[in-house]
């Protein structure tokens, strides 16, 4: 058994992210305890929780149980897969129900009993133990370090522009299609999302309308060693003519929320329609677009009435005036 412990901005999104990847490695959500969640899947799940971008990190789920004493007791009757030094960690959810002010030190010497050596500062393996509904006590395996995304954040690009998503949030959206060899951004902007997609091996497509975008999207792709992508100057309306007989396996995009300077000169709400209508048309059947839209456009009712099955959606209160949902739709 695994556990991921998924981040807590958005956690119905992080878990679908999650679900959308074991679907991919054949693995399955078994259980969750707020941001724990319990995971089921053999060897071929790895590559793919590798992907996630709203999740902490995984593990191996070793105990659980109901109260600190129980906990103790089964932990000390478990072959502890622990290499070298370890540590315990202790993680308290805002739903934690036990008093556990001591567990790290009561734990350790249980572990500690069993002739594993403790390290505080440089340990070899983490012991994670998580406070819920319910206990659990594991290993890490992999750690999402934030500094890794971080450093990604427009910014730090060698192309600059303010209008970025996140890109852990460009990466759930990429996840979110269950893109496995390619995808197409047809907003891409300065190429956020292409990065996201382009550094797990995607083949990446992406349109602007602007030709310093294109220019802009190729020198970060490259920058971040990106080198299988098509850009193209053009519109998102038409893809079509873009890609003649070409159908995508998947689509994740965040179109201009609305200042005049990014819509270039389209009324908004038009310009979103006829994108959906656009990428309706080159998605493949079965295929997934994962799309943000701002919160007072209705994405629902608009990209079923192109066709397309709504999967879930998501919202996010970005700042004052801007409030947006996260929309994750099947070509049907
Ligand atoms: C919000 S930005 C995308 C940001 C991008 N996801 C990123 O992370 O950098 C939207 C982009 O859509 C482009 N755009 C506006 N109208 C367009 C159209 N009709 N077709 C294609 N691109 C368009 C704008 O030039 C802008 O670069």
């Amino acid at each position: 058994m695994l556990y991921v412990e998924i981040l807590g901005n958005i956690p119905e999104m992080a878990r679908d992210e999650v679900k959308a990847m074991l679907e991919l490695g054949e693995g399955r959500i078994t259980g969750q305890d707020y941001l724990l969640l319990k995971v089921e899947g053999g060897e071929k799940v790895f590559p793919h929780l590798d992907r996630l971008g709203l999740a902490h990190e995984y593990g191996l789920l070793v105990v659980e149980a109901d109260s600190v004493g129980e906990l103790l007791k089964r932990t000390g009757k478990i072959d502890w897969p622990i290499e070298g030094t370890f540590k315990v960690d202790t993680e308290t959810m805002t739903n934690c129900k036990h008093e556990i002010l001591d567990l790290p030190r009561k734990l350790g010497s249980v572990i500690h009993a069993q002739g594993f050596k403790v390290d505080l500062s440089k340990p070899d393996t983490l012991v994670r133990a998580y406070c819920g509904e319910r206990l659990y006590a594991g290993v890490r395996l992999h750690f999402f370090d934030p500094k890794d995304f971080e450093g990604r954040k427009a910014h730090h690009r060698p192309f600059f522009r303010p209008i970025s998503l996140h890109p852990r949030f460009s990466r759930a959206l990429v996840n979110l299609t269950k893109a496995r060899k390619e995808i197409l951004d047809p907003f891409m902007g300065a190429g956020g999302i292409l990065m996201e997609a382009g550094l797990l091996g995607l083949k990446v497509y992406g349109v602007d309308i602007k030709p310093e975008m294109v220019e802009g999207a190729e020198m970060n792709l490259r920058h971040y060693g990106i080198r299988d992508y098509v850009l193209k100057l053009g519109d998102a309306t038409r893809l079509e003519e873009l890609f003649p007989r070409k159908k995508f396996e998947a689509i994740a995009t965040d179109p201009p929320y609305g200042t005049s300077a990014t819509l270039a000169g389209r009324r908004r709400d038009e310009l979103y329609r006829k994108a959906l209508e656009s990428m309706h048309r080159v998605l493949k059947h079965g295929g997934r677009l994962a799309i943000a839209f701002p919160a007072d456009f209705d994405g629902e009712a608009e990209g079923e009435a192109v066709g397309f099955r709504l999967v879930n959606k998501y919202y996010q209160r970005v700042h004052k005036s801007l409030d947006r949902w996260f929309y994750v739709f099947e070509r049907v």
